[in-house]
């Protein structure tokens, strides 16, 4: 009979290195067995078919007995293959083996959500994420490039979740002011940091202050806006009445002009 294996059926490497996937067979009378390598995903597709690669594996992928390497792999080419060996003259002709490719990309520089502001005594969430490592990173928080140490005990100001990122105060006092930063790391490649961001604490007084001005601020913006609205609407009906006003109008425009 046929015998097929591998040498490893778990394959591992960075992005943008070559993956080996190994496929050793045995054949008892039949020379010239066919090779063919499938790739499982939500389809089977062919890999290598009839003596060439096939799809977005030609050109950057070699074979050695049936043994393939890829070139330069990337995230899409992670995946389960198949080996399969026909021998046509053997007696159970057919063999195939299993190999999964796992593509490993290091941390990208992470995105930071720090709230610029926040009222002592409130909740405060700071946000981390890393969406493209693979395995996913884990994160650490600095404040003024100072690390973060996990809480020890549960009467902790805060909480830090290494795997979703997230930095947790229950109540925000003054001394949580400060530049905060973090570093994404998942053992591939070098680990991210983003850049730090202030985060400003302040007694409520000021806030409500600073407030009820901005709200006053988008109140005016949007009466503004809601009377220039009924303006023009009104302007069509309007228009004949100015044009019979047309004396009285161009006065004002000589006059505002001499001004
Ligand atoms: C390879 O995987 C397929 C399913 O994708 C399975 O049917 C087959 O038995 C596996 N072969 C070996 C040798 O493990
Ligand atoms: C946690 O807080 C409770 C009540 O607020 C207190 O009794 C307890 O001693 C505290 N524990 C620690 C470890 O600080």
């Amino acid at each position: 009979p046929v015998t097929v294996s591998t040498n490893r059926p778990k394959v591992e490497v960075e992005e943008f290195s070559d993956a080996e996937l190994s496929c050793r067979f045995h054949t008892e009378t039949d020379p010239n067995p066919r090779i063919e390598w499938k790739k499982k995903a939500k389809e089977v597709s062919f890999v290598y078919f009839d003596g060439r690669f096939r799809g977005p594996f030609e050109g950057r992928a070699t074979i050695d007995g049936a043994t393939v390497t890829l070139h330069r792999v990337t995230q899409e080419d992670a995946g389960e293959y198949r080996c399969e060996i026909s021998a046509s003259l053997d007696t159970v002709s057919l063999g195939e083996t299993n190999v999964t490719l796992n593509v490993l990309v290091p941390p990208q520089t992470p995105t930071c959500e720090v709230p610029a502001s926040a009222v002592t005594g409130s909740a405060v969430q700071l946000r981390c994420r890393d969406q493209q490592s693979v395995p996913p990173a884990t994160y650490s928080w600095f404040k003024d490039n100072k690390p973060i140490s996990k809480p020890r005990h549960a009467n902790a100001t805060y909480l830090i979740n290494s795997h979703t990122g997230i930095l947790e105060f229950k109540a925000v006092t003054k001394e949580d002011s400060g530049r905060y930063s973090c570093l994404a790391s998942n053992g591939v490649g070098s680990p991210k940091m983003c850049e730090a961001k202030p985060m400003t604490i302040e007694d409520v007084n000021m806030t409500v202050i600073l407030g009820s001005v901005v709200v006053v601020f988008l109140l005016l913006v949007v009466c503004g806006c809601g009377g220039m609205l009924l303006h023009r609407n009104g302007l069509l009906t309007r228009r004949r009445l100015l044009q019979q006003q047309i004396e009285p109008q161009d006065f004002k425009h000589t006059q505002s002009f001499m001004l």
